[in-house]
């Protein structure tokens, strides 16, 4: 949204140009989520990312942020967590988790990590908030786990969008 005025008011700003300015950002604020829905109209060809999605899934290839995802998850993650965020008799499937987490949620898991006290269980989830390879790339992470997640990925080593098919 372009806040710009005529050049030839910018002069006479005011105490009406403050309130102008106030009243500028309160529309700007209301007519973002308006933008963000007409945005998100689905169109034919489309790619699976409309907008909405922490992801670019294209015909099952993927851009580099998931493609990036999945390599520092298969660095971090999956040892505990299992191939393709199918979990472990150790840790649970992230590919579930992700149904009803919120990116919040997951996002405070893993830098704060946790113990669930209330079981029997004694397994661990390491808090990762001092790794700057998780940290950094957390977005990614996230995003390669929620389109798994959301079935518009299968499992293994994902192929880039653009590359060729023995790539
Ligand atoms: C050392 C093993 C281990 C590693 C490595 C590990 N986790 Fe975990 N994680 C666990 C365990 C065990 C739990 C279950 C903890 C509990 O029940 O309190 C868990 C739970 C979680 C949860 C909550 C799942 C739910 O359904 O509530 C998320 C999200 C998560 N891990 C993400 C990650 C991510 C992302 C990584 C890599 C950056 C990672 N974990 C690395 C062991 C691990």
């Amino acid at each position: 949204m372009r806040l710009d005025r005529p050049t030839g008011v910018a002069p006479r700003l005011t105490i009406f140009g403050a309130f102008g300015a106030i009243f500028a950002l309160g529309v700007a604020t209301i007519s973002l989520p308006l933008a963000a829905a007409a945005d998100s109209t689905p169109a034919a060809n489309a790619p699976a990312n409309d907008g909405d999605k922490p992801y670019v899934v294209q015909n099952g290839r993927v851009d580099h942020h998931v493609f990036n995802g999945y390599r520092r998850y298969g660095d971090n993650c999956l040892r505990c967590h299992g191939p393709d965020g199918a979990g472990s008799s150790y840790a649970p499937a992230l590919v579930d988790s992700l149904k009803h987490m919120t990116k919040e949620q997951f996002e405070n898991t893993v830098i704060n990590g946790r113990q669930d006290v209330n079981t029997a269980n004694q397994n661990v989830m390491p808090a990762f908030g001092l790794n700057p390879d998780v940290v950094e790339n957390l977005d990614d992470i996230y995003g390669y786990l929620k389109a798994r997640s959301d079935g518009v990925l299968g499992r293994g080593r994902p192929k880039k969008i653009g590359d060729d098919d023995d790539n």
